[in-house]
């Protein structure tokens, strides 16, 4: 009776399997699987003419027996499979759009830098960059700002060990070059700067910004402030006026901070640019004779000016962003609308 014992254990297996299916799809896989053409009881039935035919009667009527069962109880269970899972039925709708692929694209921050740098270079400028890790003398003291200077305590410092710091303004690279090189020099410097600050909607420990450099016989500060002008109308508009007010700045002598009058109510007065129709976004200034000492460029040959703007402060008036931080949180929803 083994053979008996055998087919009724297969019986239960493939009865266990169909109440576990869900799907017309799952019904048919068994019935392939038993009863398809290599299925595992037609391949029974075909063996019976190898058997002893003593046996052969016996078996033939098992198997047969568990055939039609098998049959009946796929077609049970067809009909009780309900229609909604039944994926051959299923509706497919061919003139639904595809599933949308979200391509990633350069942050505000990039783009605002990007077109800035490339307004400098039309004008002839070239792009160096420096280390975001600075020694003191470049960040500080090759720029006029002498230990226990006040105008350090305005840039709080990140230090780190072995005298180095996280360069808290771009200003470092005007050094760098200038060391590196006779004038005449026309270099614009785009990169991060750190400063210990609070995280809110105008602060953020660590910042962008541009510097600007131009070196030469005869530079002036008209020379400047036709710089500027086309730098803010390319950025902000044909219609943009720029306006610099005196300032005080270690490294420059005479200095300034430049205004830009605000792109959106066209000096009416609106959120953006705190009701004063104007927009900080640059210091700049005539380099001090003591930093072209410092670099052995002679003062009395050679005069420049140079310039660093906040990328943040150019970026959020443009697209009218009030809160710093969100540059910085990566939350797509912001990021995608640019
Ligand atoms: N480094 C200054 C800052 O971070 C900005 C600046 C002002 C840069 C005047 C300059 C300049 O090159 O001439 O506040």
């Amino acid at each position: 009776m083994k053979f008996e014992k055998e087919i009724e254990d297969i019986k239960n297996e493939i009865l266990s399997e169909l109440n576990l299916s869900s799907s017309k799809k799952e019904i048919e896989d068994i019935r392939i699987k038993y009863l398809g053409r290599k299925g595992i009881i037609t391949q029974r039935l075909k063996d019976i003419k190898n058997l002893d035919p003593k046996v052969r009667p016996r078996h033939g009527k098992v198997l047969n027996i568990l055939k039609s069962t098998i049959e009946e109880e796929l077609e049970r269970k067809g009909q009780e499979v309900p229609k909604e899972s039944r994926e051959e039925e299923r509706f497919f709708d061919y003139t639904m759009p595809g599933d949308r692929r979200w391509l990633g694209h350069l942050h505000p921050l990039t783009t605002t830098m990007d077109e800035i740098v490339d307004v400098f270079v039309r004008m002839g400028f070239t792009v160096k960059y420096g280390p975001d890790v600075e020694t003191e003398f470049y960040n500080f003291e090759a720029l006029n700002m002498p230990k226990d200077h006040p105008s350090r305590d305005i840039q709080d410092t990140f230090y780190l060990e072995n005298n180095l710091l996280l360069r808290t303004q771009t200003s470092p690279v005007q050094i760098r070059v200038m060391e590196s090189r006779k004038p005449p020099v026309r270099i614009i410097s785009p990169g991060r700067c750190y400063r210990v600050d609070n995280f809110d909607s105008s602060h953020s420990p660590v910042f962008h910004q541009i510097e600007g450099l131009y070196v030469d016989k005869n530079v002036t500060l008209s020379n400047l402030i036709g710089t500027l002008n086309t730098f803010a109308k390319a950025i902000f508009g044909e219609s943009t006026r720029t306006k610099l007010t005196p300032h005080y700045f270690p490294f420059t002598e005479p200095s300034a901070e430049v205004h830009v009058s605000c792109p959106f109510c066209k000096e009416k007065g609106c959120t953006t640019c705190k009701h004063t129709g104007w927009i900080e976004i640059m210091g700049c200034g005539m380099v001090h004779p003591e930093v072209f000492r410092k670099v052995g460029y002679d003062p009395d040959k050679y005069t420049g000016f140079a310039f660093g703007m906040g990328i943040e402060r150019v970026c959020m008036p443009r697209y009218g962003i009030h809160d710093m931080r969100l540059f910085f949180e990566n939350d797509q929803r912001f990021i995608h609308q640019f």
